[in-house]
């Protein structure tokens, strides 16, 4: 059951696509208080409560002791007192023991904050508004609230069965001889890839839709001559448009007002990448249809997927904000600045980016009617995305196009997945990986994963192991890192050969993956999973936080401490312990439920099997190098149970819309024992 409450005059921010009736009833399941600034709702919450999802935030899949702030925000360096990242994703479950749990969606694109108990441990406090709707779900249990939300929100974006490869990117890779190597080194070395990444350096001075000439002469031919190696190009595009005299892009859209506007109407001014740029208004409908159809140039030149960045928007300083600034800091010139002073000056040199006062000094026509960007900050994202989907949707309308974006809000996992924005080669951001996942499906955001090898600083052989060894799950599996860290692409190690047989067990796992995905896509389903969701009765299965259920057959335990040489692991019932090497090094062995030390060598896969349960295995050829070499590959079996066992295979061409109905979703049976 769905209850609807609205509040004020929201705008339709196109997360929800159910049509659902405003409720007659009043809101019962919180207090509601209507305050200066909108609305608060809160309840108490037992000890025994647990709070999901949230989406892409800090700490753990238990949200509870915190305060989450819905406010996009570009932070690369993280850490555990961060409020906010780069989406915004209002919906939490609190799972209840003694009371019935519901669901709680706030469909507000300004800014909402979560307390789950930090203020006060047992109040779950949530602020929004003045304009928002918030829906209830209830439901028999959490799996089934979040099946009730996930309708609600309509179905998951798909993208080619190519993008579950694995995949390389870098900021640095400059021209083509670059990116020539990275294929060369990979599959010389018979590492499977399936795409590279073009960052921000293909263009000309990072202006949108251009491509400089002297590094890359030839895109078409380039991604051509990659396509025959099974490699895909994914270029990078960036929110601004760079302001200059000459550039379509930039002429065209100050010709039709396409971009957002000050109080005065004169386009909003801020920086990023090449300088001065604007911002295209994408929540209009005109501006929206023109941005997207300036991705066609590029897909008319082979490319067919893309990374949409810096859309919160990132603003590293705003035209109007830092003339203020530079006149406050040369006023302090030759000044002798005590405590005061000089933090002044630090905070304002440091506000200059990301300024809440920029974000409420430009306006979105939306179609009609003027908005402060501030009130829809967390859409910006979503329809850039939504931009580029539904130019997709016109110019490749049979294909599936690979697309993802760092912002986001909740209905934008219809058109695109995330990446989880910039993290740090830390094994924190590991961990944090491994909790984000199953708070963003919860969210709807099934393709999905984080820079492997961390984006900033400096990965260690070690660290990339054990990133890979849980990233072989995560259905977008991408090697990132910025300028000027240490090249982390995995034949920069020593143990060429280890990061070769991790990533051929990603392919040899495929079949499964991507059956998996599939099937929580169609039937709004999770693919990633906290315990709690398959073991609600288990008391200690609610209290795991570092292990996930991937599929309906696999639980992962992924090592994410530098030096240990194993971990402990709950089993929440008898499991089969896989422990592989390579595809063809495995052994298996039964465990009884309860607490275990498992041993995991730094270049093993060890994953786990449910009762009753059973997964493919495609045997791979020696000179697989990308799926498409997967095609027609005989499986082998992994299945753990007493007698047969069931496994229902979802297979399609992995690159049109007519996805296999139901029907024909293939049941296999395997022996078990
Ligand atoms: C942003 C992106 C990162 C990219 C960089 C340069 O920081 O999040 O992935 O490499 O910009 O484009």
């Amino acid at each position: 059951m769905i209850c609807k409450y609205v509040f004020g005059s929201p705008i339709e921010t196109g997360a929800v696509v159910a049509q659902i009736q405003e409720s007659a009833e009043d809101l019962s399941w919180m207090e509601l208080e209507k305050t200066k600034g909108g609305i608060r709702l809160s309840c108490r919450m037992e000890d025994s409560d647990v709070v999901y999802g949230l989406g892409e935030q800090m700490r753990g899949m238990n949200k509870r002791g915190f305060t989450y702030v819905s406010d996009a925000l570009d932070d690369a360096i993280h850490t555990e007192s961060r409020h906010s990242l780069y989406g915004g994703h209002n919906f939490l479950i609190l799972s209840r023991r003694e009371q019935s749990s519901f669901g709680i969606f706030v469909d507000d694109p300004g800014r909402v904050a979560f307390d789950v108990g930090e203020t006060q441990m047992d109040r779950l406090e949530v602020t929004a508004g003045p304009d928002c709707v918030v829906y209830f779900i209830v439901g028999e249990s959490v799996k089934d609230i979040a099946k009730q939300f996930r309708r609600m929100i309509g179905r998951s974006y798909i993208p080619p069965k190519w993008a579950f490869g694995y995949q390389q990117s870098r900021w640095g890779y400059i021209n083509e001889a670059d990116v020539r190597e990275v294929v060369r080194r990979h599959h010389g070395q018979g590492i499977p890839l399936d795409a590279v990444y073009l960052d921000i350096d293909y263009m000309e001075d990072y202006k949108d839709f251009t491509v400089d000439k002297e590094k890359f002469p030839d895109l078409a031919g380039l991604a051509g001559e990659m396509k025959e190696e099974g490699v895909h190009l994914v270029p990078i595009i960036d929110a601004g448009v760079k302001i200059e005299e000459g550039y379509p892009v930039y002429e065209e859209g100050i010709e039709e007002g396409y971009f957002c506007k000050e109080e005065d109407g004169e386009a909003f001014v801020g920086a990023v990448w090449p300088g001065k740029v604007h911002f295209p208004d994408v929540l209009n409908s005109r501006a929206r249809e023109w941005f997207g159809g300036k991705y066609r140039g590029l897909m008319e030149q082979g490319i067919d997927g893309f990374w949409n960045d810096m859309n919160e928007p990132a603003i590293f300083y705003s035209e109007k904000n830092l003339e203020r600034v530079m006149d406050e800091i040369l006023a302090m010139r030759g000044e002798n600045l005590d405590l005061h002073a000089f933090f002044h000056m630090k905070d304002i040199l440091l506000g200059l980016s990301n300024n809440p006062e920029d974000y409420r000094s430009f306006y979105h026509d939306l179609d009609g009617v003027k908005v402060r960007h501030d009130r829809v900050h967390n859409l910006y994202g979503f329809y850039m995305t939504r931009a580029a989907a539904e130019a997709f949707g016109r110019i490749a309308p049979d294909k599936r196009t690979l697309l993802f974006s760092r912002s986001s809000y909740i209905g934008m996992h219809r058109y695109g997945g995330i990446w989880t924005g910039d993290n740090m080669s830390w094994w924190s951001h590991l961990l944090l990986s491994v909790q984000q996942m199953p708070s963003l499906n919860l969210c709807g955001i099934l393709y999905t994963g984080s820079d492997i090898g961390g984006f900033g600083g400096d990965a260690t052989e070690d660290l990339l192991l054990r990133w890979l060894e849980f990233a072989i799950f995560t259905p977008l599996m991408r090697n990132h890192a910025a300028l000027g860290t240490r090249e982390q692409e995995v034949y920069q190690f020593s143990h060429v050969e280890a990061f070769r047989r991790i990533i051929r067990i990603r392919y040899g796992l495929l079949p499964y993956l991507y059956s998996e995905y599939m099937k929580a896509a169609l039937e709004d389903e999770l693919y990633f999973r906290p315990l709690a969701f398959d073991y609600p009765e288990d008391a200690h299965a609610v209290k795991v936080e570092d292990q996930l259920m991937v599929g309906e057959s696999i639980m992962a335990a992924p090592v994410y401490v530098q030096n240990a040489t194993g971990r402990y692991v709950y089993l929440p019932e008898d499991m089969l312990l896989v422990r592989m090497r390579s595809l063809k090094e495995r052994t298996c062995e039964v465990m009884a439920r309860g607490h275990h030390y498992v041993e995991m060598a730094l270049d093993e896969v060890v994953f786990f099997v449910k009762k009753g349960h059973a997964l493919p295995l495609a045997v791979l050829d020696d000179d697989l190098l990308s799926t498409a070499d997967l095609e027609g590959a005989a499986y082998e079996w992994i299945s753990f149970g007493d007698g047969p066992v069931e496994y229902v295979l979802y297979e399609d061409d992995g690159i049109s819309k007519e996805y296999t109905p139901r029907e024909d979703w293939k049941r296999m049976t395997v022996d078990g024992r």
